[in-house]
């Protein structure tokens, strides 16, 4: 349990915040690209409590400007679109991507005043199938060398959806190897050949045993998390009845995101980005070791459950998440369908819009939450004293971090080190992109 102040300290991210100052001296997942393939590319982005609004100008470059227009405050979003930049519906002040004012039309002739109007800018940059922003001072720090970022475009596939809650909970879901024998359990199992694109319908590592039966069977994961250049490597362990160990190591990436095995083929890195502190988005990247992917499948998927333009899901709590007590009693543990985004949603969104944290129980299988706590609640002490050096990733050579190694593996023999490295290896080293770490 911790103090409210505690819990606001960890979840509050709004400009000069203890967590939001954290946040902002990393790389923010803003916008899908696909968002702004559209005649006219200007969309709005909320992100860590302030309102801007992205832009494609006329020669193809991004910029990412404050909403609010500088004069007297219109919404930019309704901007025209012209001479690169965007132009103020209102009075016609326009701006470039930079957020410079350069004109003032209704100004008296000669007017210098707009050389003193900046509208406020983050840089940006394009990845992976997301636009990014930095919002901190100073540079940007350099995007490690993780796989999602090495693998080429065909190889690459994001997505993002919309969880009415604060991020931390929702970060808190993915470093939690337990929840998934449960919230995520399927009293029957699917024909792991119909599993692509979805999570824990594979077969579990090189066995025969479809995921979501090893999940339901072995539901005590022994858990252990070591600390890393990046965030915290987490190590769970079912021990089979036949003698064999499962192994599934999992990540988490300093400060907001996770890293895990979606398929044998595949990996998930997943961001979970603040909005406000009440409301986020889940920004992830799907990484194929194998195949280029099927992204027209994957982003058909995806778009049945959820709407445009703000990626909200279809199932939410206005609609009690498409609960169904006779679903519960015979095919799922929750009664919310099979897709295993709605049972995170739930569990994340049921909490309320922050999580009180100063009524809670941690028990053993929470050890990495405990730790992402602790890592967090250094780096904001570190901070406030002017050590930003000491944050995770911030002062080591970006392109030597590499992985993270996310992945399911059978120790036959107990080795767990050598079993996962040994299917991470085998993995890589047929990869049709350079994934050798
Ligand atoms: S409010 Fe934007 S130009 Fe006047
Ligand atoms: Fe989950």
């Amino acid at each position: 349990m911790m103090s409210q102040s505690q819990n606001d300290s960890l979840t509050r991210v709004g400009p000069g915040t203890d967590a939001g100052e954290v946040l902002r001296r990393y790389w923010q997942p803003a916008a899908l690209s696909e968002e702004l393939n559209t005649k006219r590319p200007v969309v709005p982005v909320r992100l860590m409590g302030e309102d801007l609004v992205l832009f494609r100008d006329s020669e193809g470059k991004l910029g990412l400007i404050q909403r609010h227009c500088p004069h007297r405050g219109a919404d930019m979003c309704f901007g025209r679109l012209e001479d690169n930049g965007l132009r103020c519906p209102f009075h016609g002040w326009h701006f470039n991507r930079d957020g410079q004012c350069v004109e003032q039309p209704a100004e008296p002739e000669g007017s210098r005043m707009h050389e003193n109007i900046k509208a406020r800018s983050y840089v940006v940059e394009e990845r992976a199938g997301i636009v990014w922003a930095y919002m901190g001072p100073g540079e940007p720090p350099e995007f490690p060398n993780f796989d999602c970022f090495r693998a080429p475009d065909s190889h690459v596939f994001a997505f993002k959806g919309l969880w009415e809650c604060n991020w931390l909970q929702a970060m808190e879901v993915g470093i939690d190897p337990a929840h998934a024998s449960f919230l995520h359990r399927f009293l029957q199992d699917e024909d792991p050949a119909d599993s692509y694109g979805k999570q824990f319908r594979d077969k579990a590592a090189n066995t025969e045993i479809p995921m979501t039966k090893l999940l339901r069977e072995y539901p005590r994961p022994a858990i252990s998390v070591d600390e890393t250049e990046f965030g915290i490597k987490i190590t769970a362990l079912r021990h089979l009845d036949d003698g064999r160990v499962h192994v599934r190591i999992t990540n988490q990436i300093f400060p907001e995101a996770i890293s895990i095995p979606m398929s044998r083929e595949m990996i998930i890195t997943q961001w979970h980005v603040p909005i406000d502190d009440e409301n986020c988005y889940w920004y992830s990247i799907f990484t194929s070791f194998k195949e280029p992917v099927n992204k027209e499948l994957m982003r058909e998927q995806r778009l049945k459950e959820h709407r445009l333009p703000d990626y909200a899901p279809l199932k939410n709590k206005r609609n009690n998440y498409g609960y169904n007590p006779d679903e519960q009693e015979r095919e799922t543990y929750t009664g919310m369908g099979l897709d295993i985004n709605v049972h995170d949603q739930w569990a994340v969104e049921s909490m309320g819009a922050i999580q009180d944290r100063t009524d809670e129980h941690l028990g053993k299988s929470d050890v990495a939450i405990i730790k992402y706590r602790r890592m967090l609640r250094a780096a904001i002490a570190a901070l406030k004293e002017g050590g930003e050096d000491a944050l995770p990733m911030q002062k080591v050579d970006a392109s030597t971090v590499f992985g993270p190694i996310s992945v399911d593996a059978i120790a036959a023999d107990g080795d767990v080190d050598a079993a996962y490295k040994t299917e991470d290896g085998i993995r890589r080293g047929g990869c049709s992109w350079d994934a050798i770490i």
